[in-house]
C-alpha cells in the first residue's frame, strides 16, 4: 500500500469532493459517445493524501479517477518526485491489477510529460479530462495554451492563488519575481492590471531637486481578490473557448485565499460546451 503525502487544508476534500463529483458526470455523459475518454493526472502524487495538519486521510485524484464506477479508457499519470512515482505504479499495479494495462505512470516534469502525452494522441478520435493541482506555480502558461489547441481536453486546474498573492508585494517591488508571474499568466499585463502609481505626495515632490530623494514613480497594489480572480479567469478565456465564471476560492482557516479552483473547456462544440458547463456549474454553484 502506498504511503500517504502531507498537504494542503480544508479546502482539500472539497477539491476532491468537487472534482470526482465532475469526473464521474463526464464518463456518464461521454458513455454513448464513439470517442475514446483519456484521464490525464500531471501532479498525480501517490493516490493517498493526508492533510498538513494531519486531521484528514484521504484517497487521492489518481485513486479516486480509477475507482470510478465507469472507465476512461487509458489513464496517464505524472509525478516528478522518482518515490512518489514508485508508489502510484506500485498502488496501480496491487489495488487496480484488472485494469492496469491502462494505465501509464509517467514521472517526469508536468510540463514535459503533458507536451508528449498530447503530442501521441490522436485528438480527433479522443476526449480528455486533465487535473492539474499543482503545490504552487508549477504550471507554466505555455502548457495551457498546448492544452486547448487539442480542442479536445476539460481542464480543472487549481491555480495557485497564494503563491501569486505572495509574489505581488503592496510596495509594488515585484522584480525578482516578474519571471516567474510572466511563465505562470502568460502575459505582462498584470504590472499595470495589479499596480498603480502611488498617489501619495512624495519627498520628490516636494523637493525635486533633491537627487537623494525617490522618483516619485512608486507603485503601489491595486488588486484585491476578486480583482485576481477576474484577471486569471479573463486570461483563461482568452485560450479556451469556454471558462466556468463559477470558479471557487478555496480559502485556508483565517480566510485568506489559497487557490482558485477554475474549470475550462477546449472543445469548441457549442453543445459540447453547453454539457460540460452545465455539469461543471452545477457543482461548482453548490457546496
Ligand atoms: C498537491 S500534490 C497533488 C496530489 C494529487 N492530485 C492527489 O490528489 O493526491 C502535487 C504533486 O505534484 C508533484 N509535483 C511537484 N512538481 C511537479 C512537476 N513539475 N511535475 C509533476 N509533478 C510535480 C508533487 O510531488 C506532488 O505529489
Amino acid at each position: 500500500m502506498a504511503t500517504s503525502q502531507k498537504f494542503g487544508g480544508d479546502w482539500t476534500e472539497e477539491k476532491m469532493n468537487l472534482f470526482t463529483r465532475y469526473l464521474d458526470a463526464y464518463l456518464i455523459a461521454l458513455q454513448n459517445q464513439k470517442f475514446k475518454k483519456i484521464y490525464i493526472d500531471a501532479f498525480a502524487g501517490t493516490g493517498e493524501i493526508e492533510t498538513s495538519d494531519g486531521d484528514q486521510h484521504l484517497a487521492g485524484s489518481a485513486k479516486r479517477a480509477l475507482a470510478s464506477k465507469m472507465k476512461f479508457d487509458h489513464y496517464y499519470f505524472i509525478e516528478a518526485d522518482t518515490t512518489k512515482a514508485a508508489e502510484l505504479q506500485n498502488m496501480v499495479d496491487e489495488e487496480f491489477s484488472q485494469i492496469k494495462q491502462t494505465v501509464t505512470v509517467y514521472c517526469g516534469d508536468a510540463n514535459e510529460m503533458l507536451a508528449q502525452i498530447i503530442e501521441d494522441v490522436d485528438w480527433r478520435y479522443n476526449r480528455g479530462l486533465l487535473f492539474l493541482d499543482p503545490y504552487a506555480t508549477q504550471v507554466n502558461w505555455t502548457t495551457l495554451e498546448i492544452v486547448a489547441q487539442t480542442k479536445s481536453i476539460d481542464v480543472w486546474y487549481l491555480f495557485p492563488f497564494s503563491a501569486l498573492e505572495r509574489m505581488l508585494p503592496n510596495n509594488g517591488k515585484y522584480e525578482k519575481w516578474e519571471d516567474c508571474i510572466d511563465r505562470l499568466l502568460g502575459d505582462k499585463g498584470w504590472r499595470t492590471e495589479f499596480y498603480k502609481k502611488d498617489p501619495q505626495i512624495s519627498l520628490f515632490d516636494l523637493c525635486p531637486n533633491d537627487p537623494g530623494l525617490q522618483t516619485g514613480n512608486q507603485l503601489i497594489k491595486d488588486a484585491n481578490p476578486e480583482k485576481v480572480k477576474e484577471y486569471i479567469l479573463s486570461r483563461l478565456t482568452e485560450v479556451f473557448p469556454c471558462v466556468s465564471k463559477n470558479a471557487r476560492i478555496f480559502r485556508n482557516s483565517n480566510r485568506a485565499p489559497m487557490f482558485l479552483f477554475c474549470f475550462a473547456i477546449s472543445n469548441e462544440s457549442k453543445a459540447a460546451q453547453r454539457l460540460a458547463l452545465r455539469i461543471a456549474d452545477y457543482i461548482l454553484k453548490n457546496k
